[in-house]
């Protein structure tokens, strides 16, 4: 019997890849780690993930011991055809069909009712199971080649802002998994939409990469609360532990459509503090140009926003602030994600200016 210490690297390999055309001899050596249970990071086009065989319960675990992540919450499995859908998920709804004609490959994750063939631990013991098509080339490439669906969580250490760059994941996680395939930075820079169509009417779970109102125009009574939920809260639904995205210094969201006053109310709160660190589109940040504090520009519009978020957050970290303020988005488009995100980060508090 192959062992698995015959194809998991014994030193970490760190293989730079073409994003679009990924060379089949990294790739094979990449999917030679995942057949032996090994946990390999790569690229999708939202962030990238910490990869493992979905049908091996020991690597699954694998993942969950090298992020800190709490057994409770579950994964996500990586498919490149949609056949492997049907043995993930006991039964695949009308509904489903049509979102994965139109969505996928993209950054839309279904959860359906799960197989028998599905481990317990990645769906965290629920009777569910989230399943994407990733549209990036390396991670399809990778699937493919390993001949099993892909569990893989985002490649962060647990709470800390998803990675877009292989630099992140291995900030996070360095010593922690077996090999990197590093093909640049990601293309959208937030997770998927996740979509459970086990609930009736489905419901958005979490907005991402795949807008509310491109969804609804399949779904016309597709349901969205957003819920931020205490850390301290009994028991949380997956995924809306509150504190999940968030860098290590506190963040402050202002909301208001009068600039003036996100400005004041902004520049009230930077009086009182010594390192603070802002967060904001170009056009906020010129207002604070007279400043000395660190500045995060995301950019002129939402999907710029999206791609810098965590990057901003991470490095806001790295220069060690205590408080960042930012602005809180339009929540149309993409814009609802990222506003999610924002809330998120400032633990589900508005401030309204
Ligand atoms: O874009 C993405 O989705 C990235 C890339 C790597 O694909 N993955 C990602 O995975 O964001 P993760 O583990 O960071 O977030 C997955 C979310 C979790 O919040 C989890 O609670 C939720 O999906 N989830 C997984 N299975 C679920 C299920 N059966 N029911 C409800 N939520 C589920
Ligand atoms: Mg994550």
């Amino acid at each position: 019997m192959k062992q698995a210490s015959d194809t998991i690297p014994k030193v970490f390999q760190h293989l730079r890849v073409g994003a679009t055309q990924p060379d089949a001899g990294d790739i094979a050596i990449a999917a030679a780690a995942i057949q032996a249970g090994g946990l390999v990071a790569f690229p999708t086009e939202t962030v990238y993930g910490l990869g493992a065989n979905a049908w091996d319960a020991g690597a699954v675990a694998g993942i969950f011991r090298a992020k800190g992540r709490p057994a409770s919450d579950p994964l996500i499995a990586h498919i490149a055809r949609r056949a492997q859908l049907d043995e993930l998920a006991r039964a695949v709804p009308e509904q489903a069909h049509e979102l994965c004609r139109r969505f996928w490959p993209g950054p839309l994750t279904l959860v359906l009712e799960k197989s028998h063939k599905v481990p317990a631990n990645l769906t965290a013991g629920l009777d569910t199971v989230a399943a994407r098509m990733p549209d990036h080339a390396v991670a399809v490439a990778l699937i493919e080649a390993a001949g099993v669906p892909i569990a893989a969580p985002s490649a962060n250490r647990f709470s800390r802002p998803s990675p877009t760059t292989a630099q992140h994941v291995l900030d996070d996680l360095a010593g922690d998994f077996d090999m990197l395939l590093d093909a640049g930075p990601t293309a959208i820079g937030l997770e998927s939409t996740i979509l459970s169509l086990v609930d009736n009417p489905p419901r958005l779970l979490r907005p991402g990469g795949v807008p509310l109102e491109a969804l609804r125009q399949i779904i016309p009574d597709l349901r969205f609360e957003p819920r931020f939920l205490r850390e301290d809260d009994a028991a949380p639904a997956p995924g809306t532990l509150l504190k999940h995205y968030s860098p290590r210094a506190r963040l402050l969201l202002f909301q208001g459509s009068d600039d003036t006053a996100v400005y004041a109310a902004m520049r009230a709160e930077i009086a009182g503090n010594r390192r603070v660190g802002l967060i904001l589109s170009n056009a906020d940040a010129a207002a604070f140009a007279d400043l000395d504090v660190a500045v995060e520009c995301l950019g002129r519009d939402v999907a710029q926003s999206a791609l810098r978020l965590f990057a901003a957050m991470r490095a806001l970290d790295s220069a060690g602030v205590d408080l960042i303020l930012a602005r809180a988005p339009e929540k149309h488009g993409l814009g609802l994600a990222v506003w999610d995100r924002l809330l998120r980060a400032a633990e589900g508090t508005l401030i309204e200016a």
